[in-house]
C-alpha cells in the first residue's frame, strides 16, 4: 500500500518509480506540512509531476526556492530577466538532435551536482517528446554482492567535455539550433566522484555514473575502465528500471539528480518543444 498524505495525493506509476502529485495549487507558496509531504514524496519516488499546473515563470522560480536554493547551471545562456531558468525549446523547423538526449544525470561533473531539476512543460508535441527515466538505486540493489563489493571504493571522473567542450558536439554542430550553447574550454576540466554514491535524505545507495558525462573510472587500466562503465551504462537503462514520462501542457515535471539518470526523446520533428527549466542546488557526492 502506498503512503498516505494528509494534504496531496500521491499516485505511483505502476512501474514502483515515479508518481504524479495532486491536490494543490504549486503557484503560491505551499504551508509547511505541504511542502513537507511533497518532499517525502519526492524522497521515495526520486521523480513526481505535478499535472495542471498553469505557472509564470515567477512561480516556477518561487516554486524552486521552495524545495530548495538554486543550482549553477553552465553552458546555456539563460532566460533575459531569470538567470536561474533554461528554455528548452525546439522549433518545428529544427533538425538538430533535440537537447538532453543522452543518458545523463544533471551537471554531474560539478563538485556539487544539482540535487533536482524541475521542467515546467509549456508547449508539448503531439507526437514523441517523452522523458525517460532511469532508477539508480534499484539499478544499483539489483547488482550481486560481490559486484556491489568490487564497486564500493571506486571513483568514477565526470567532464562536461562531450556535449560543451571547445570540440564537443554542440561546438562541431552545423544545424540550426535555437537553445544558445556556450561551449567552452571549462567544459573538458575533470571532477571525480565515488561510483555508488548514498542520497543524503533516504540513506540509499545508487550508481551515479553516465555515458554522457562519466569518462572513466579512476586508477583502472582504459580497457578495465571501459568494460565496467559499458556494463553499468546498459544495465542501468535495463526496461525494469525506466520509467517513460509522458508530458501535458502545464504539467511540472521534477526529479532527482542523485539517484536517477533522464534522456530525452525526440520524435517532434515538425512541431514546437518548450519547457522551462530550473535546478536545485545539490550537495558533494558522498
Ligand atoms: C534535460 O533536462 O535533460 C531535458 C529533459 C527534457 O527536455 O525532457
Amino acid at each position: 500500500m502506498g503512503t498516505v498524505y494528509s494534504t496531496i495525493r500521491v499516485e505511483p506509476e505502476s512501474t514502483g518509480f515515479g508518481a504524479a502529485i495532486r491536490g494543490l495549487d504549486i503557484s503560491r507558496p505551499l504551508p509547511p506540512g505541504t511542502l513537507a509531504e511533497v518532499k517525502d514524496a519526492f524522497a521515495r519516488h526520486s521523480v513526481v509531476n505535478f499535472p495542471d499546473q498553469p505557472l509564470t515563470l515567477e512561480e516556477l522560480e518561487a516554486f524552486t526556492l521552495q524545495i530548495g536554493p538554486f543550482g549553477v547551471d553552465p553552458y546555456i545562456k539563460p532566460m533575459e530577466g531569470h538567470p536561474n531558468v533554461l528554455e528548452l525549446r525546439r522549433e518545428p523547423d529544427e533538425k538538430a538532435t533535440n537537447f538532453g538526449a543522452g543518458w545523463h544525470s544533471d551537471w554531474s561533473f560539478q563538485p556539487e551536482p544539482p540535487a533536482a531539476t524541475l521542467l515546467h512543460g509549456k508547449v508539448i508535441p503531439p507526437v514523441g517528446g517523452d522523458t525517460l527515466y532511469a532508477d539508480c538505486s534499484r539499478a544499483y540493489e539489483a547488482l550481486s554482492d560481490g559486484f556491489k563489493a568490487m564497486l564500493a571504493s571506486l571513483r568514477a571522473v565526470h567532464s562536461a567535455g562531450r556535449p560543451y567542450g571547445e570540440n564537443g558536439v554542440f561546438a562541431r554542430e552545423t544545424e540550426k539550433r535555437t537553445m544558445q550553447i556556450i561551449s567552452s574550454p571549462e567544459a573538458d576540466k575533470t571532477h571525480v566522484h565515488p561510483l555508488v554514491r548514498t542520497h543524503p535524505v533516504t540513506g540509499r545507495k545508487a550508481l551515479f555514473v553516465s555515458p554522457t558525462y562519466t569518462l572513466a573510472i579512476e586508477g583502472l587500466a582504459p580497457a578495465e575502465s571501459d568494460a565496467i562503465l559499458g556494463f553499468l551504462f546498459k544495465h542501468i537503462v535495463r526496461p525494469e528500471f525506466v520509467y517513460r514520462h509522458r508530458w501535458r501542457p502545464d504539467m511540472l515535471n521534477m526529479w532527482d539528480n542523485r539517484c536517477t539518470v533522464h534522456l530525452a526523446e525526440g520524435g517532434y520533428d515538425g512541431h514546437l518543444r518548450l519547457m522551462h527549466r530550473t535546478t536545485v542546488a545539490g550537495d558533494t557526492p558522498y
